[in-house]
């Protein structure tokens, strides 16, 4: 007998991760390769965080709260909201999943710009619905009025990547605000911020503001960079409680595992911590952006933790093998959606000085 799977398998992309650290030594045949291509923290976790991590898991017999209070209450504390409106996740990527499979369905449609973050290729495919993407616009940056022109009444979900991920363009608060304006309240409206933390246009709470006027909206948080726990996985969301309850409803009850919650209930208690990380990122994103021009290389207006580059013609997997070679790993851009790119995470001075000097020669 042949296994069959559902028909959806085949239209579900194939998700290529960035390199490994493991994967980039081995190619670079070094020990001492360095890894720009997941747009992570380079720093590690606060003290307080290992210690807390430590401390939960001598309870690891026992199952996570379902509920995650302890987690929910400090992220309400933190944004001023009512832990009713807060949701967590298994990163933020599991919230996207569930948000797509409880709000789309057949004959539903699902809007978001390209190129953008390559989960969002996933959710047509795993709900049902009909994806339509709208082209950046000229900078790389989001056509907020184009997107405005393709939703319908089938419009059942918007999302607006911003930073966006992989061009790092950022669009104000205020003209999200504008476009929640125009937006009717069918359509909910995820705004993935997994960096506004590093951009440096608005302060980072200034859309978390706009939920009191838009309850279609979601905002959508990670742990995951600025606050260094990409290992963990917690995402969180701050929404209208229905949002929680209905990502609830498809996804198992214990997705965020005790040491995760324990990590990130801490984490967020150090804001100094996740300050002085934002402060060391944007000086390595304005030390990196004069060191790509000095080289004589474009990139979109960066104000994430990441640069999208523009190869000015240059072979790009020709340009991404020999950084290869050079133990640097970084994001081929046509995977991305952007040939002729490459995508390049800020690590720690030494570690961009690496890329800066490979990239030199690649070129
Ligand atoms: C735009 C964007 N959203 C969400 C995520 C997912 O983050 P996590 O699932 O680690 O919270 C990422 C990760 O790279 C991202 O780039």
């Amino acid at each position: 007998m042949t296994v069959t799977f559902a028909d959806k398998l085949a239209r579900i992309p194939h998700y290529e991760p960035g390199t490994s650290l493991d994967e980039a030594k081995q190619r670079a045949e070094t020990d001492d390769a360095v890894k720009l291509a997941s747009n992570e923290s380079p720093f590690p976790p606060h003290p307080a965080v290992i210690e807390a991590i430590h401390r939960a898991s001598a309870d690891l017999n026992r199952y996570p709260d379902p509920e995650a209070n302890l987690l929910r209450g400090r992220i309400a504390e933190r944004h001023g909201t009512d832990p009713a409106r807060v949701a967590v996740g298994n990163g933020s990527c599991e919230l996207l999943l569930a948000a797509a499979e409880a709000l789309c369905e057949e004959g539903s449609e699902l809007l978001f710009a390209w190129p953008s973050f390559s989960i969002y290729p996933y959710l047509a495919p795993i709900s049902g619905a009909r994806e339509i993407t709208v082209p950046l616009a000229e900078g790389d940056v989001h056509d907020l009025e184009a997107m405005l022109a393709e939703v319908t009444a089938a419009t059942q979900l918007l999302i607006v990547c911003n930073p966006n991920n992989p061009t790092s363009t950022y669009v104000s608060a205020a003209e999200v605000g504008a476009f929640m304006e125009k937006v009717p309240a069918h359509v909910t409206v995820i705004l993935d911020e997994a960096y506004v933390e590093f951009q440096t246009v608005d302060h980072p709470d200034a859309s978390v503001d706009l939920l009191a006027s838009f309850p279609n909206l979601v905002v959508l948080r990670t742990f995951s960079k600025c606050h260094g726990l990409a290992g963990v996985r917690v995402g969180y969301a701050l929404a209208a409680p229905q949002f929680r309850a209905a990502v609830d409803a498809v996804r198992q009850p214990f997705s965020v595992n005790s040491l995760a919650q324990a990590a990130a209930a801490e984490a967020i208690l150090h804001q100094d911590d996740v300050a002085a990380r934002v402060e060391r990122t944007v000086t390595e994103r304005i030390w990196m952006e004069e060191a790509l021009r000095g080289l004589g290389l474009d990139t979109a207006d960066p104000e994430a933790n990441f640069s999208w580059v523009s190869l000015g013609g240059r072979d790009e997997a020709e340009v991404v093998a020999e950084l290869t070679r050079a133990g640097v790993a970084v994001r081929p851009g046509t995977p991305l959606g952007g040939p002729g790119h490459l995508r390049v995470t800020y690590g720690t001075r030494p570690e961009n000085e690496r890329f800066v000097e490979a990239l030199r020669a690649a070129i």
